[in-house]
């Protein structure tokens, strides 16, 4: 069946199709209802299966007899170490790690959050969840203890899993006391903290809650898998929204596994066998659907990356992971290409490499601009595939499903809608528009198997955020627009979240924590275009009347605030002091229009603006700082 018929089949007979799918993984109990409701009308998928992530990642492969296959490679340049796990090796940690949580008194119901860096552990952590039926909630490593606090009370965990240290390029990471930090902070208390000691010398205070993570491993018996219902949460995944509390999104069992199995043969087109490599962290929806449990469900090996593409040690580490390990299809954010092509320009490490295992280059994360896709395309003589997703659909909802059918790439474009997602592009009061026309991305309603069920403990956000824009349809916060092929283009988010690095912020978060500054009578942050890392976050603030406060040390001083607040991923570098906000007469600031200038946009003046002279002051403070537009070393085209 050809790309056309398939996706056809898929959105006029959704039932059908996603029975079909629930047979390619293991039940133990099968569901005899594909497509139901929950108690609030939302689609539910599975509702009566029964079935262990853990067990379809590790158990069911050793039965079949693979056990001695290679799952989990570490490569860690930071720390010079290669690794490689067996699929029985990792069963045998995973279950006596699951087997030592239940002796502290963790089961079927409870949460855990696992604040990890880039080590075989945290996947082994996230596992041993899954295997006795605990909801996890991994938080990145770049988040300060502040934002741990906040996802601590909001899920509150029994138990935090984290280790004591990481390394990030050449700089130890104590997470440990981060972890310390944010149990004092949080109003909730965790019982226990798992503490994998990494031995890399950092100091780590003892404190009554810590558990050694070897000893408890050592000193437990394996524990089998837990038989859950389909629609058990097997992870929350906190994300950023447009306030300054970050959204939980609920991710089921049973959806998710069919769903990833789905993903990694029908869109990624990888074999059991095959060599996965998705380098992104285990702190986002990459590092779990495609680090974790969609290569290990498909037994596959996967890579486990510790490093960066540049610096750790230089911009030839993707082509020696790709080649020391047989790579075959990779997955990366543009924006760790942009950061290799700057560092290696014409090429010259890629020469030295021999890249002929990998298949195919997958990209994702944030737009990938052309001239990156060209450089890729110029070096390197395989498919670089851009596709679309976010951390609410848990796996990609615009592709070239690879699996399917090859289709044509059209540069700048992320594909055509993936199986399950009948995506639309609506006016801003819900109708479609015509091909060509950018307006509002949205997929009609049931969402496939595997996508959000709901926001944790809060269905009203759920509700508002998603579904109330567009009844019937999943509002998924970013423009574009599809071409008279029905290939889809996408420019970007339509409120104020942003993406840098291809790590997803919130704006109004940022704002929060600039305005807490003393000196700050008002703010506001935007993301604008940076030649690195896609966008950038910029804070224009207004200092209080009579404030004497240097600038340049309120600057440093904002800068540190948000550093400490919400961490150093956060990326806050630009803080320019301005007289005033441009802001419409009735006082909502204009933030677009800021926006616009810093990119050179082409822009019009809105008609309900207070004061236009605004526009050229903006401007002018802009060019003095040298920002967005106004640096000549930020150009994209480059
Ligand atoms: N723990 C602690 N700190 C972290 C961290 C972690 N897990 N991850 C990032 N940080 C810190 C960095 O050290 C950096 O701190 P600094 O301001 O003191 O230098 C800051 O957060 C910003 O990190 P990052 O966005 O990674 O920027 P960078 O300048 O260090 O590296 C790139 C730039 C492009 C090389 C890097 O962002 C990259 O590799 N991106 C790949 C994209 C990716 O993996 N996306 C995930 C979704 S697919
Ligand atoms: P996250 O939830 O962190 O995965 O971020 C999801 C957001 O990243 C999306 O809503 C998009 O704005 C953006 N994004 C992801 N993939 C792409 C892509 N291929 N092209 C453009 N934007 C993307």
């Amino acid at each position: 069946m050809n790309y056309k018929e398939y996706y056809a089949k898929s959105i006029s007979q959704p039932e059908n199709f996603w029975k079909e799918q629930a047979n390619t993984i293991e039940w133990y109990n099968k569901p005899e209802i594909t497509l139901s409701e929950d108690e609030n009308g939302y689609p539910l998928w599975y509702k009566d299966g029964e079935l262990n992530v853990c067990y379809l990642a590790l158990d069911k492969h050793i039965q079949d007899g693979y056990g001695d296959q290679v799952a989990i490679i570490y490569d860690s340049p930071v720390t010079q170490t290669i690794k490689k796990y067996t699929f029985s090796e990792v069963k045998t940690e995973v279950a006596k790690l699951a087997g030592g949580m239940q002796s502290l008194g963790l089961k079927k119901g409870h949460t855990a959050i696992i604040y990890m860096p880039m080590i075989p552990q945290a996947a082994f952590a996230m596992l041993a969840c899954a295997r006795i039926g605990v909801t996890h909630s991994v938080v990145f490593g770049g988040f300060a203890p502040h934002e741990l606090a906040i996802r601590i009370d909001d899920c509150k965990p029994r138990l935090i899993i984290t280790a004591s240290s990481g390394i990030e390029v050449d700089r130890l990471i104590t997470y440990k006391p981060l972890v310390d930090e944010a149990i004092e902070l949080a109003s909730h208390r965790p019982k226990k903290v798992i503490v994998f000691n990494r031995k890399l010398g950092a100091r780590i205070p003892f404190k009554k809650y810590d558990v050694d993570y070897d000893a408890l491993v050592y000193g437990s018996e394996e524990t089998p898998c837990v038989a859950v219902n389909a629609s058990h949460p097997l992870y929350i995944l906190y994300t950023s929204g447009t306030t300054g509390k970050p959204k939980g999104v609920v991710r089921d069992t049973g959806g998710c596994a069919v769903a990833l199995k789905f993903s990694m043969q029908k869109i990624y087109n990888i074999k059991e066998g095959d060599v996965f490599w998705a380098a992104s962290d285990v702190g986002w929806v990459v590092g779990h659907s495609f680090i974790v449990y969609g290569p290990l469900i498909n037994r596959n090996s996967s890579i486990i990356f510790e490093g960066k593409p540049i610096k750790t040690p230089d911009a030839s580490t993707f082509w020696r992971i790709i080649d020391e390990h047989k790579v075959n299809a990779m997955f990366t954010a543009p924006t760790a290409i942009r950061a290799i092509k700057k560092e290696d320009p014409n090429g010259d490490f890629i020469k030295k490499y021999d890249l002929s295992s990998l298949k195919t280059q997958f990209l994702a994360g944030e737009r990938c601009d052309i001239p990156t896709l060209e450089w890729y395309n110029q070096h390197i003589p395989v498919p670089a595939i851009d596709h679309w997703w976010q951390t609410e659909s848990g796996w990609p909802m615009i592709a070239n499903m690879l699996g399917v059918e090859s289709l044509p790439i059209k540069p700048g474009s992320v594909g055509k809608a993936v199986c399950g997602y009948d995506i639309k592009i609506f006016d801003e009061e819900g109708n479609e528009v015509q091909a060509n026309q950018q307006g509002y991305v949205v997929v009609k309603l049931p969402l496939p198997p595997g996508t959000l069920l709901d926001l944790w403990k809060d269905n009203l956000r759920f509700k508002a955020g998603y579904l109330e824009q567009f009844p019937g349809y999943y509002f998924s916060g970013d423009g574009g627009y599809k071409d008279e092929d029905d290939y889809i283009y996408i420019t970007g988010r339509v409120d104020d979240v942003i993406n840098v690095a291809g790590h997803r912020l919130s704006t109004a978060e940022m704002e929060e924590v600039v305005a807490s500054h003393q000196s700050v009578a008002e703010c506001a942050v935007i993301g604008i275009n940076d030649a690195l890392k896609g966008q950038i976050p910029l804070a224009l603030v207004v200092t209080k009347l009579y404030d004497d406060t240097e600038h340049f040390q309120l600057e440093h001083e904002i800068i540190q605030i948000v550093r400490q607040q919400i961490g150093a991923v956060a990326s806050l570098r630009n803080v320019v002091i301005v007289n005033r906000l441009p802001k419409t007469r009735s006082g909502k600031i204009l933030r677009k229009l800021m926006r616009s200038i810093a990119d050179g946009d082409q822009f019009q003046i809105p008609s309900t603006i207070d004061d236009e002279a605004i526009i050229d002051e903006i401007t002018e403070v802009l060019q003095k700082y040298e920002i967005g537009t106004f640096n000549k070393n930020n150009n994209l085209t480059n």
